[in-house]
């Protein structure tokens, strides 16, 4: 072998090496064809939708270029093993991905440019405009997210922390998303893994504080620790989390700590995909990455029947605004301190009166006052947006819900903290014409705010979904 020099010995070794060479094909067939038995996910090596992923390099092993049903050239072995089964190879296979996601972006782009439209009515779709940063730009995202999108939900972890999540009360939002993920016959879920965009864990950090936390403590490290087990159990069992060091994962939370119990893991926190109710920008929350998710407080599990379907538009609002609650958080007592009790036009109060009923007076008011509690996010904008009545919202820092397509000023009015001394001012300002407007805008939006079982088109849960797809699209449609 060492006499290279010698022209034999160069002959010899060229044929030993392609021998090497031919053999290392047949071995990576082999492989490929058990690999393919083995798969978990039922996809058997002959069956044609199944593609498997080799990962070497492609050049040598690409005998032809051949075209699949969709029309996307792929590299397939020889043809005596393409009827079989044609596997692709990684790269191969990412790239067809990403140009979905290309094809995608450029249509989008293109969407967006066209703002000369004031309703878009497309397959039954009735697109108000009006509530959009660009409707057009949503709309066909919308449309794309619906003809691709594809999430892998890991199968890692168990009852009643993971697969899990609360389905009543304040933190509704969490457990809704992670049902319908789980049990819901959502087309957006894939259980071929290599097909996915994105990858979800669906844990529950509001069971983590239910079954881990010792109340009192405000210890929190239970919580980190749960995260960090369980990117470490996926990481280390799937490639796809190393692949992009998390990028194209997601989390999904409406508690409180959902961004503490994130920083259990430095990629989870700082590169993944965090839906979080808590969307609070001066504590780490980017709304570039992460998804800002609406706060919804379902008393034993149901909208309240008063809520349910969009109020009659004759309805006499008597009250200029209402609010109740505690005096949690720093905004609060503010609010409190000036108006609590003060002025005829606005019922606000700490507790509201037992004579009182809380949904009534939301029906009652033109504007509902949402100021931020212990975190940044209020159930009262989901609320308000129901009864149609003109949320205000008070809060610092507070990335809204959808804020990346949503153009909140059309059905929302946001006051400064400081200017709280002038509300009522600032309130009674509001034109008739543009208070008409802002209700127009609540009832087109209140679509998006709504759970269905099972999710239908534009509701929370596709919303949610759609946010997410923008961000693996890498994409804003402002
Ligand atoms: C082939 O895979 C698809 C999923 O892509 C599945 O729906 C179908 O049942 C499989 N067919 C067979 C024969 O296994
Ligand atoms: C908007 O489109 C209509 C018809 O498509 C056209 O007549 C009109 O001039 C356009 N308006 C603007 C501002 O481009
Ligand atoms: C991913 O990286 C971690 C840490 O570097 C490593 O322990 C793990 O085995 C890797 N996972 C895979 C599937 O290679
Ligand atoms: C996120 O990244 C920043 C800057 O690199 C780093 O200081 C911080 O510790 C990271 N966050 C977490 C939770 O690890
Ligand atoms: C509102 O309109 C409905 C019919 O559309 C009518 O029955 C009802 O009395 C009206 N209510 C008020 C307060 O005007
Ligand atoms: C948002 O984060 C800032 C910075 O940590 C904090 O001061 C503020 O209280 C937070 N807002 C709420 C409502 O928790």
């Amino acid at each position: 072998m060492l006499a290279m020099m010698n022209r034999d010995g160069v002959t010899v070794w060229i044929v030993l090496l392609s021998s090497v060479f031919a053999a290392s094909i047949a071995i990576v067939f082999l492989i490929g064809f058990f690999s393919d038995k083995a798969n978990v996910n039922g996809f058997g090596p002959f069956n044609s939708s199944y593609e498997a992923e080799f990962d070497i390099p492609t050049v040598e092993l690409v005998t032809t270029a051949a075209r699949t049903r969709d029309g996307e050239s792929r590299a397939v072995l020889s043809s005596e093993f393409s009827s079989k089964f044609k596997p692709t190879v990684r790269r191969r296979q990412n790239s067809k991905l990403e140009q979905g996601l290309a094809v995608a972006r450029a249509a989008i782009r293109k969407a967006a440019s066209n703002r000369n439209v004031s309703l878009i009515i497309k397959n039954s779709d009735v697109i108000s405009t009006a509530i959009y940063r660009n409707a057009g730009a949503f709309y066909q995202s919308y449309m794309e997210m619906e003809r691709r999108f594809k999430v892998y939900v890991y199968k890692e972890g168990e009852l009643p922390i993971v697969h899990d999540g609360p389905c009543k009360d304040i933190y509704s939002s969490e457990g809704r998303f992670i049902h319908e993920m789980e049990h819901g016959n959502n087309r957006f879920r894939t259980s071929n893994a290599k097909a996915a965009h994105v990858y979800f864990m669906p844990f529950s950090v509001t069971w983590m504080v239910k079954y881990l936390y010792k109340p009192n403590t405000y210890n929190v490290s239970p919580l980190k620790e749960f995260v960090s087990d369980y990117v470490r159990l996926i990481s280390r069992k799937h490639p796809f989390w190393n692949k992009t060091q998390g990028a194209d994962h997601f989390m999904l939370t409406c508690h409180d700590w959902g961004p503490l119990a994130s920083s259990g893991n430095a990629f989870l926190y700082n590169t993944s995909i965090r839906v979080l109710c808590n969307a609070n920008s001066s504590e780490g929350f980017d709304p570039r990455k992460d998804v800002s998710l609406p706060e919804i407080h379902l008393y034993g599990g149901k909208v309240n029947p008063k809520l349910l379907s969009p109020p009659p538009s004759n309805i006499s609002r008597l009250y200029l605004a209402f609010f109740a609650g505690g005096l949690h958080g720093s905004i609060r007592p503010i609010l409190l301190k000036h108006w609590k009790g003060r002025d005829q036009d606005l019922h606000i109060y700490e507790y509201l009166p037992k004579d009182q009923d809380y949904y009534d007076s939301m029906l009652k008011s033109k504007f509902c006052l949402c100021p931020s509690g212990y975190e940044v996010a209020s159930p009262r904008i989901v609320e308000a947006i129901y009864a149609e009545c003109i949320p205000v919202i008070l809060s610092d820092h507070y990335v809204l819900p959808f804020s990346d397509v949503l153009n909140w000023d059309a059905f929302s009015i946001h006051i400064d903290i400081l200017e709280i001394p002038r509300l009522k001012e600032i309130l009674i300002a509001v034109s008739e014409d543009k208070y008409l407007r802002l209700k127009e805008g609540l009832r087109a939006v209140r679509r998006h705010f709504v759970l269905n079982r099972p999710a239908k088109r534009f509701d929370m849960f596709r919303m949610i979904l759609h946010s997410v797809w923008l961000r693996r699209l890498n994409l804003r449609v402002g």
